[in-house]
């Protein structure tokens, strides 16, 4: 089965990226799936205005996903720009998808509701994300939550293909949400975001997690009263890092009060210090060497390109377009 998932460098990595889409990513690489894993910069350019913060951000991702877990002996691993043959198809699906369709897109509604002026590439942002997925007959797209109705969307578009030229040229992928995962809160308690200023960061020191941790918020409750774990935005984040004995352990302890946020607090930090610990170390080996990191993305973008260009002879086929190359 073919599995294939993306990450914007719109900001540096967090909790909720990890448990939402990256831990996944990993887990299917482990169940010896055909895995195609890439950095979707062409999208963070609907976003990025900063050539310098593009680049950088596009070699955090790289080695962040690297030093997590992604190995790219064993998953296609590349950047969404070393293949080119995406931006042809997504031009290719621009002439078949209805405007109506992006229209009604809530990360587009979002968007423009924050206040950012739609340039044509955020409108156009789900057919680019359907390119990307329906280039390599992907059958599986493990995401966070916010990006089931784009999954939908490529279905749509792969349909409105299919029917427009009257062969089964795209295949269907489907979506995989984990519903534990689908929504790790920030320390505000909305949805953790790069853009929303309240994520705790994964290549962080200690201390600077800690700090973090400390500024999660919380309810006013004394420290000696009960307190209920299930709305407390650290115990959220306190079970994506526990035992589940630990967990309820930690549950019996709000409820019988005489425990308090500082302490909820503390351990959430020691526990995704110990758990990014290795991570950390190995993402300070690959950041340092971005040579070595560019040939890793190269060897990755040669073997996808090799996959997108089969299937553009299909779709190039079905429409009638002529290359003379
Ligand atoms: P951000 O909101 O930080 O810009 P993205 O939208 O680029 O993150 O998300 C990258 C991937 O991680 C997506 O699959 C998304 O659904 C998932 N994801 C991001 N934040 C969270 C979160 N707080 N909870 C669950 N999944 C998340
Ligand atoms: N839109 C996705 C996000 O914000 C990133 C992405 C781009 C993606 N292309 C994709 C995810 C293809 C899955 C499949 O996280």
């Amino acid at each position: 089965m073919r599995v294939l998932s993306g990450i914007q460098p719109s900001g540096n990595l967090h909790v909720g990226r990890y448990f939402g889409a990256m831990h996944q990513h990993v887990k299917f690489q482990e169940e010896a799936n055909d895995c195609f894993y890439f950095i979707a910069n062409y999208h963070a350019l609907t976003s990025i205005r900063d050539k310098g913060e593009l680049e950088r951000l596009t070699l955090h991702v790289a080695a962040g996903y690297l030093a997590l877990g992604i190995d790219p002996e064993r998953s296609g691993f590349f950047l969404q720009s070393d293949v080119l043959q995406v931006t042809e198809l997504a031009w290719i699906l621009n002439c078949i998808c209805p405007v109506s369709l992006m229209e009604k897109a809530t990360s587009y509604k979002d968007k423009i509701a924050k206040g950012f002026a739609p340039n044509m590439g955020l409108l156009d942002y789900p057919v680019l994300q359907a390119a990307d997925i329906l280039i390599y007959d992907s059958n599986l797209v493990p995401v966070g939550a916010d990006q089931k109705q784009h999954i939908e969307m490529t279905r749509d578009i792969a349909v409105k293909f299919n029917t427009a030229f009257g062969r089964e040229v795209l295949v269907l992928p489907e979506p995989h949400i984990v519903p534990d995962v689908a929504l790790v809160p920030g320390i505000d308690g909305q949805k953790m975001s790069a853009s929303y200023n309240n994520s705790i960061e994964i290549f962080q020191t200690p201390k600077q997690t800690l700090k973090r941790c400390a500024q999660i918020v919380t309810d006013s409750t004394p420290l000696e009263d009960p307190k209920n774990p299930e709305q407390c935005n650290v115990y959220a984040l306190l079970k994506l890092f526990t035992s589940d004995e630990e967990a309820d352990e930690l549950a019996a302890k709000y409820r019988a009060g005489g425990y308090g946020y500082g302490d909820a607090k503390k351990r959430l930090a020691e526990l995704i210090n110990e758990y990014f610990a290795a991570a950390r170390e190995r993402y300070d080996k690959l950041i340092a060497d971005p040579d070595s990191l560019r040939d890793v993305l190269r060897d990755g973008g040669q073997r996808a390109r090799e996959v997108a260009e089969v299937t553009m002879e299909r779709v190039r086929d079905a429409c009638g377009i002529l290359i003379n190359r």
